[in-house]
């Protein structure tokens, strides 16, 4: 089976690390010896299998449509079980998208927007339903908040998230101080399953899988089972009704990876199948790419709400340069793309895949200049930004309602069956093949 993990594979948080060892954990990004994070060595480390090429053409194939450039460009570069997911919705039996934030800040950076952006364009490719948890409860528990100030921001982000373009139809969002007791006189199936989930864990478990200790508190022991609850199709039985099973895709960056494990582990039991991983690269702080962009630090990280002045300053005071010291020794050596963040962030977010690679090209060879680079990312995080602001000025209380409320949510699954019904009737096989030449010049 691809992307398959042992339990005890290693979550890297409960070992000795050796000082210059990587640390990823879902509170702690550190990279090893060189400051850097070797993905591919993490990728290994948990257990999970790569996004190859191969991989990229079936879901243009399933879906009809090109790959996003965060699938075509290996942002989104791990995964879990994504092969058996594929192979059962070719076959009719679809699955729906689970995603998360926990809102410890007013409003979203570009590095939560990676994991929102792709999840959209999956629901709207595989024509899928969709549930986001909140979990104002996790960063009550880790930031010490206040209830009121976790559920005021679990608001606030509800809104940013919304803004990045799910359907309405499809998609149920929910904190969870909000939706824990929810489900009237039939109890609630969420919270059931998150009691069922927490009687199957000891804490020795957790402990190895997350590495706390006998001082935290006793609400991060039990936290990882509200994470892992809504990968059960039946914690929402207005979506689902009480059909255990159904398979459940969950993109996210990678340092979710440790809570979707210990999901996996208990899933059998719960009488479901072992939830299926898309796992991205962090979009690296402003200073480099030792860390993920952090909302608790201002300087290392862009806001969606973050004026094209603000991007500008932001970017040409922080965003650290590869580029060479002079501009004599740029010219005769050319930029270290491995350690350039403008040269990084481009490559999340451009989306002309020939101006990208000759900006690649150009720069490498020491003929475009950092400065100039910087004014390309600036011209495109400005647009992106200007645009999800527009789309947030529109989400109203109404809005939200339409996305947060419990309601009968008929026919999830009517687009999904269509689309294989479309792939049964297809006598040759359509080939999408959209990789761009790489020019001998790598993404990233
Ligand atoms: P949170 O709020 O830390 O992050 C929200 C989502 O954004 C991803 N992420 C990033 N992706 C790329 N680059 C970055 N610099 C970056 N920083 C964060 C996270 O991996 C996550 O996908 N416990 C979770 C909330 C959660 C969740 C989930 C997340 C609940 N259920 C299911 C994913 C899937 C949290 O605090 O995420």
């Amino acid at each position: 089976m691809d992307g398959e993990a042992s339990t005890s594979a290693p979550a890297n948080a409960t070992e000795q690390p050796d000082a210059n060892d990587q640390v990823i954990t879902p509170w702690d990004v550190k990279g090893g010896a060189d400051g850097r994070i070797d993905y591919d060595k993490l990728r290994r480390d948990f257990g999970c299998a790569e996004v190859d090429d191969e991989l990229v053409r079936r879901i243009e194939r399933l879906t009809g449509v090109p790959a996003h450039p965060f699938l075509k460009r290996k942002v989104f570069y791990a995964h879990r079980d994504l092969s058996p997911l594929l192979d059962a919705y070719e076959k009719g039996e679809p699955f729906y998208l689970y995603t998360g934030r926990g809102p410890s800040s007013e409003n979203l950076h570009l590095g939560h927007l990676i994991p929102f952006q792709f999840t959209a364009w999956l629901q709207r490719a595989f024509r899928v339903p969709l549930v986001i948890q909140i979990t104002d409860d996790e960063k009550a528990l880790w930031r010490s908040l206040k209830l009121e100030e976790a559920r005021r921001l679990a608001r606030e982000n509800i809104k940013d998230i919304i803004a990045c373009g799910f359907d309405p139809e499809m998609t149920f969002i929910f904190s969870d101080i909000d939706h824990m007791g929810a489900g009237g006189s039939e109890g609630s199936a969420f919270y059931c399953n998150c009691l069922r989930i927490m009687s199957m864990v000891n804490c020795n478990h957790v402990r190895s899988i997350f590495g706390l200790t006998a001082s935290d508190n006793i609400g991060k022991i039990m936290f990882p089972a509200i994470q892992a609850a809504p990968a059960f199709s039946d914690s929402f039985p207005h979506m689902f009704g009480a059909k255990k099973g159904i398979r459940c895709l969950v993109p996210c960056a990678i340092d979710q990876d440790p809570y979707f494990r210990m999901t996996r582990d208990v899933a059998q039991r719960m009488g479901h199948k072992k939830v299926s991983l898309l796992e991205s690269r962090f979009f690296p702080a402003l200073q480099g790419e030792n860390g993920k962009m952090s909302a608790s630090d201002p300087t290392s990280a862009i806001f969606v709400t973050d004026t094209a002045a603000q991007i500008k300053n932001k970017i040409n005071r922080y965003a650290f340069s590869g580029g060479g010291e002079t501009v004599e020794e740029h010219r005769a050596i050319g930029a270290n793309l491995d350690v350039d963040v403008p040269w990084k962030y481009l490559n999340f977010f451009m989306e002309d895949d020939m101006r990208l690679r000759e900006i690649g090209r150009e720069y490498g060879a020491g003929r475009m200049l950092t400065g100039e680079v910087k004014k390309e990312l600036i011209g495109v995080l400005q647009k992106m930004v200007a645009a999800q602001q527009a789309r947030r000025a529109k989400v109203d209380d109404a809005e939200v309602a339409r996305f947060t409320t419990v309601r009968p949510m008929p026919d999830l699954f009517a687009g999904a069956r269509a689309r294989a019904a479309e792939l049964a009737a297809m006598s040759s096989v359509l080939f999408y093949s959209h990789q761009p030449p790489t020019n001998g010049i790598p993404w990233f």
